[in-house]
């Protein structure tokens, strides 16, 4: 590789580098680290496994070529699952033994390799693997994070080529930079579960699995209903980092309702539900200080993610803080009204959706979970009257990706 080459190589395995320093959320991260070592390397397809406990975990996975058959707009639907860590499997070899593989034909791996090609999903989807190159998400400390799979490089002329041996020492430093990355969004991730953990103790319907499915669904019907509306990519994946995680946090509030009302087994008395209605405004509280967007968006989320499009919800006009009704907006007995419409945070809306969304489609201590087709029909009679029409119209363009996302964080 001449110089320059090597310089503009460099140069653009540091911008992407770069941009992933920038995302916080899991789920975001891992979209990003898939597509900037796809776009370097010229890949059409790639997976990430995450190392858990001692197992690999596959946890995402992108595919050109099959992205090309869906309608625009769709996502690819995959499942999860899990593989040991050895010899035996490609991606459980580099992480046993910490080497990056590179395979000009999967198909025509040598007899003499510990590991060997599993074609199943080659079989399922119809898609041809051929060259792979698989490495280790090793931190600067050197700790397994997970594994990075990429498949089916390609010329300029569309056709699988072999990925280049020359250029896997770039490939690797951005590997350990996406480790990097990596280990810090997962630490988040695991301080916001454990923050739900806290209100589990009080709440059990607020689980972890929940709080994940509602923070993925709004991430998911946000991109929907923002890329509809020609709102540029880049700021989409900004807010959709914010949204995923500050959604997690819709109701940190319950924290301070007693659980004398939390765990009641029959009907709240007005009172009772007077006090549990605050657990929004004491959630908006958490976030006082605000000075991250995170915590603005958390702010927003906790405290009207009860109100409702048509007016009817709460806590309405009211400072969180200090408890004082906004006098513009009272209704003619003197109480504050609900917040209307675009009055309620677009954030908020989608929230809203997406955790009653999880709450009827979710066995929880007082029901069974409903079938979808009663669940969705709530949903459409409620757009306009609970809901904003245009999140509900977002959230059943993706419907099936929320329902992969149901399948992937089980209580
Ligand atoms: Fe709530
Ligand atoms: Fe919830």
């Amino acid at each position: 590789m001449d110089l320059q080459r090597e310089n503009e190589r460099l140069s653009q395995i540091l911008n992407l580098e770069v941009e992933l320093f920038q995302v916080k959320d899991l789920d975001i991260l891992l979209e990003r680290i898939l597509s900037g070592a796809r776009l370097f390397a010229k890949a059409d397809a790639g997976s990430i496994y995450t190392k858990e406990k001692d197992v690999l975990h596959f946890k995402y996975t992108q595919n050109d070529t099959l992205q090309r058959r869906l309608e625009f707009g769709k996502k690819l639907i995959y499942s999860t699952f899990s593989i040991p860590i050895n010899t035996r499997s490609i991606a459980g070899y580099v992480a046993f033994k910490s080497k990056i593989v590179n395979i000009e034909d999967a198909y025509k791996i040598s007899q003499d390799r510990l590991y060997s090609f599993d074609n199943k999903f080659d079989k399922l989807s119809g898609y041809t693997t051929k060259s792979m190159l698989t490495l280790p998400l090793e931190t600067s400390r050197n700790k397994l994070i997970g594994v990075l799979q990429l498949i089916n490089a390609m010329d300029d002329n569309h056709e699988v080529i072999s990925f280049s041996h020359e250029e896997e020492p770039f490939i690797k430093h951005f590997a350990i930079s996406a480790a990097n990355a990596l280990e810090r969004a997962q630490m988040t991730r695991a301080i916001l579960l454990r923050m739900i953990k806290m209100i589990e103790l009080h709440d059990p319907n607020e689980t972890g699995a929940h709080v994940n499915r509602v923070g993925a669904y709004a991430a998911e019907i946000y991109e929907t209903w923002a890329l509809k509306r020609g709102i540029a990519p880049d700021e989409v994946n900004r807010q959709k980092d914010v949204l995923r995680m500050a959604s997690m946090l819709h109701d940190i509030g319950k924290i301070a309702i007693t659980d004398r009302i939390l765990k009641k087994p029959a009907k709240l008395s007005d009172e009772e539900y007077f006090e549990m209605k605050l657990h929004t405004v004491l959630g908006a509280k958490v976030f006082e200080d605000t000075w991250s967007d995170f915590d603005e968006a958390a702010y927003e989320i906790a405290l009207n993610h009860h109100e409702k499009w048509d007016g009817k919800g709460y806590p309405g006009h009211i400072n969180p803080f200090t408890g004082e009704k906004d006098p513009r907006f009272l209704d003619h007995c003197g109480h504050t009204r609900g917040k209307q419409e675009e009055e309620i945070p677009l954030f908020a809306r989608i929230v809203s959706v997406a955790d009653v969304y999880d709450a009827l489609s979710s066995k929880r201590s007082y029901k069974d979970p409903w079938p979808e087709e009663k669940v969705l029909n709530l949903i459409k009679e409620d757009s306009g009257k609970h809901f904003d029409p245009t999140v509900v119209e977002a959230f059943l363009s993706c419907i099936d990706v929320l329902r992969n996302i149901y399948h992937r964080y089980t209580d």
